[in-house]
């Protein structure tokens, strides 16, 4: 058998400083969904998470804490991987910056590049942001003092240091970025990297401190650590075994098809990235995708702000599938958009609790309550405009589908989804089963209906579990298909007319309560309150 077409995507590796939040949820939701759906489609997928655990503000937390850096982020990352677990987030791999086999792999490229003489030693003065672990430049800063991206106050400090020569790849990079116009995207991304740092000309980036101790030393100069955007930057090869006695998932999986990381690092992963790996020889990345942010009252939401939103809290009251479709659902992919309790209420009520819940149960107890659950033989149907009409819209619905996800725009994909879910519970008005129930000579048009919407509803769920992965399961038990596969995986979907005779509905519990929003908004008010103290 020919060798599966495989799909490697990475989620940005998170600074396990402080628990993560509603923003972390985003992307890694986000990268899950893509992961889920080309695994869905057959392909053999590397989806690579996990945290970047070196540098300075990690250090000073813990001197703060009186613990060790290495046990602080032992504590973090382990409530990392609870949250991901609890969001049935299918990692295929957690790296850890502080694994052994990176530290050592990021040991061997620093050198390598130090041969080269991609990497020269000399000295630094600067404006430090430590939130950020970003130097700056005096005419970069906000206010004279401040980090142009966070906010945060920076200091000067100058230190001996190793340089990358990033400043030679301007004009490489440049001329890349239009011979690939794939690579960056949203496209706005790609001129802002131009007009902002390409065409401004780079200079060349400290990739070494010695002034603080908690990173990967530099095997030949004792006393300096490898800066860390090198370290950090490099896990999407070492995770896959580069510079070690194994590359062969590196060889496998490398170039990364999908880099998914929020727009404030696109910088790092379409300039720093590449002409490290081209300083290496190795192939770059075939896409870096820069989604926007999630706002909380207008500001970015971040660590180094507080103003966060916990997903664990979110997950526990309103379940894993709820939250990973609003994440999903609300704001277009690529810009920024604002989390609020009240959108969040909205959408489980509207699209979960109403369209989708209702839809099910309401068809479910209908096929109880006149059929005794059974699907009747499909001989007693005949042709209806009406019917032809839905039958079209969800025999185009899987392509549709696709479409979006193949551009990475989630929300429309689920857009596609709720448009022919909605139509379905209009179905049900329009054709008033309760109505043909009424008469013996409706009946095989009432049992054409059902089958409609039973069929319908096979259909949608066969396409909700990248984004949803456990209400498919939920709504096959109801429709009496839950673990046939061929009836319920993604592929089936393209084809209308498969819920099969003689199956048996069984009525379940509503997929998604409906919440008082009055209550929650109140709860979750006290919640915030609770953990503020
Ligand atoms: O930057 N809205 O880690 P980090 C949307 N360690 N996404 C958000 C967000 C928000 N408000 N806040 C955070 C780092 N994110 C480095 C990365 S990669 C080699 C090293 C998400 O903990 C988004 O993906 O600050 C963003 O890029 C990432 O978390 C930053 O996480
Ligand atoms: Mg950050």
């Amino acid at each position: 058998m020919a060798d599966k077409k495989t799909y490697y995507i990475s989620t940005p590796i998170y600074y396990p400083s402080d628990k993560l939040h509603i923003g972390h949820s985003y992307t890694t939701v986000a990268a899950d969904c893509m992961a889920r759906y080309k695994r869905l489609k057959g392909y053999d997928v590397m989806f690579l998470t996990g945290t970047d655990e070196h540098g300075l503000k990690i250090e000073k937390k813990a001197d703060a804490k009186g613990v060790t850096p290495k046990k602080y982020v032992d504590d973090i990352v382990a409530g990392i991987k609870d949250l991901w677990s609890i969001m049935d987030i299918s990692y295929d791999k957690f790296i850890r910056t502080t694994d052994d086999y990176h530290v050592k792999a990021v040991q061997k490229i620093f050198k390598e590049l130090y041969d080269k003489g991609e990497i020269y030693k000399s000295y630094y003065e600067g404006y430090y942001c430590t939130p950020c672990e970003s130097f700056w430049t005096k005419t970069q800063l906000k206010d004279g003092c401040r980090c142009p991206d966070c906010g945060a106050e920076t200091q000067l400090a100058k230190e001996d240091c190793y340089f990358f020569r990033l400043s030679k790849y301007s004009k490489i990079l440049i001329d890349y970025f239009n011979e690939h116009p794939d690579f960056i995207s949203p496209a706005s991304r790609k001129n802002e990297m131009i007009v902002n740092f390409l065409e401004k000309g780079l200079e060349d980036l400290c990739v070494s401190r010695s002034t603080f101790k908690w990173g990967i030393p530099v095997t030949f100069d004792e006393g300096h650590v490898v800066y860390v955007w090198v370290d950090a930057l490099s896990n999407y090869i070492t995770a896959l075994g580069y510079g070690s006695d194994d590359t062969s998932l590196y060889d496998k999986f490398w170039p990364c098809d999908l880099h998914l990381v929020g727009k404030e690092i696109v910088r790092f992963h379409t300039i720093i990235w590449p002409a490290i790996l081209m300083a290496l020889g190795l192939p770059l990345p075939k896409r870096v995708y820069g989604h926007g942010w999630l706002l909380l009252n207008g500001d970015k939401m971040s660590k180094s702000k507080g103003n966060v939103v916990d997903p664990v809290v979110l997950v526990n009251k309103y379940s894993s599938d709820a939250i990973r479709y609003y994440l999903l659902r609300e704001v277009p992919f690529g810009s920024d958009g604002s989390f609020t309790p009240e959108s969040l209420l909205n959408r489980i009520n509207a699209d979960l609790a109403n369209d989708l819940g209702n839809l099910v149960s309401r068809t479910v107890s209908m096929q109880i309550k006149y059929f005794g659950g059974v699907c009747p033989a499909p001989a007693e149907r005949k042709a209806e405009p009406l019917d032809d009409e839905i039958i079209g819209l969800f025999s185009e619905l899987k392509t549709n589908v696709e479409t979006q996800m193949d551009a990475l725009q989630f929300p429309l994909a689920l857009t596609e989804l709720w448009k022919c879910i909605s139509r379905l519970n209009k179905y049900i008005d329009e054709t008033a089963p309760w109505a043909l129930a009424k008469n013996e000579e409706d009946k095989p048009r009432l049992a054409q209906v059902l089958y409609v919407l039973c069929e319908g509803i096979r259909i949608a769920g066969a396409l909700l579990g990248p984004f949803m992965p456990r209400t498919p399961e939920r709504i096959f038990e109801q429709l009496g298909i839950a673990g046939n596969d061929g009836l319920t995986n993604w592929e089936s979907a393209g084809t209308w007319g498969l819920y099969p005779e003689g199956t048996v509905c069984k009525k379940g519990d509503p997929l998604f309560p409906r919440l008082d929003v009055q209550k929650e908004l109140e709860d979750l008010e006290r919640i915030k309150l609770e953990a503020a103290k």
